[in-house]
């Protein structure tokens, strides 16, 4: 079973970033989770496009985008992306989802969709055959530091169980807020797949390189 490790961003020491990234290279980190946030769709700002193209030069590792910003479909060529990164764009954020899915594949990255708390994962019927994976917020988005909301662990099982009764054992899970290292186990037991590690885990002392290792037997 694909279990990766997706450290966020936006929790990351900016004045020890270089340091950093080496890190996660040595931990054979899979992807670096980006928050973009437009103020609009979520009440905050964070990183943006020269963020992401200062990171395609600085590492190889693949980029796994969470675009929380209204009508992403007018966006997504705003940013440089290459063929291993993933590109998530959410369900409540655009009255055209089918085609900024589209617009992402044709530009050689994984589309996946995100969707908030109250969204159930059946909205995605429609487009299972568009994504690479459906990222589920189980905090609302907008800030880090926030508590898991209890409803969303049993919303990762039924999101299994609904991909596959759909067919699509290949779609894969991602979960992002308070992702702890207790509530990684039992996400990781629910099904999900990838992990966005951010201030509830890796980022919570100077002990990344550790952190990440210890993170990783959480979610065997
Ligand atoms: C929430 C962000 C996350 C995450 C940060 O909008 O997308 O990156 O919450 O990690 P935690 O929740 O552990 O501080
Ligand atoms: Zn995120």
């Amino acid at each position: 079973m694909i279990k990766q490790i997706a450290p966020s961003m936006m929790c990351c020491d900016f004045l020890d970033l270089k340091n950093q990234l080496e890190i996660f290279e040595k931990t054979k980190i899979e992807y670096l989770h980006i928050d973009v946030m437009d103020g609009s769709f979520v009440p905050n700002y964070t990183l943006g496009t020269d963020f992401v193209k200062k990171l395609h030069k600085s590492t190889n590792i693949p980029l796994d985008l969470h675009l929380m910003i209204d009508r992403p479909e007018d966006k997504i060529e705003w940013f440089e992306l290459n063929e291993n990164d993933i590109v998530s764009v959410h369900f409540e954020s655009t009255n055209h989802l089918q085609r900024t899915l589209q617009r992402i594949k044709n530009k050689g990255a994984k589309a996946m969709v995100a969707i908030n708390p109250a969204t159930p994962v059946c909205m995605l019927e429609e487009v299972l055959d568009d994504i690479y994976g459906v990222l589920i917020m189980t905090v609302n988005p907008g800030y880090a530091g926030q508590k898991l909301i209890p409803s969303a662990l049993e919303k990762i099982s039924k999101t299994r169980k609904f991909l596959d009764e759909h067919g699509k054992t290949d779609i894969l899970i991602e979960v992002d807020g308070n992702v702890s290292y207790e509530n990684a186990k039992l996400m990781s037991e629910k099904g999900a797949n990838i992990f966005v590690a951010g201030t509830s885990a890796i980022f919570c002392d100077n002990k990344l390189e550790k952190n990440i290792e210890k993170f990783r037997e959480f979610i065997k």
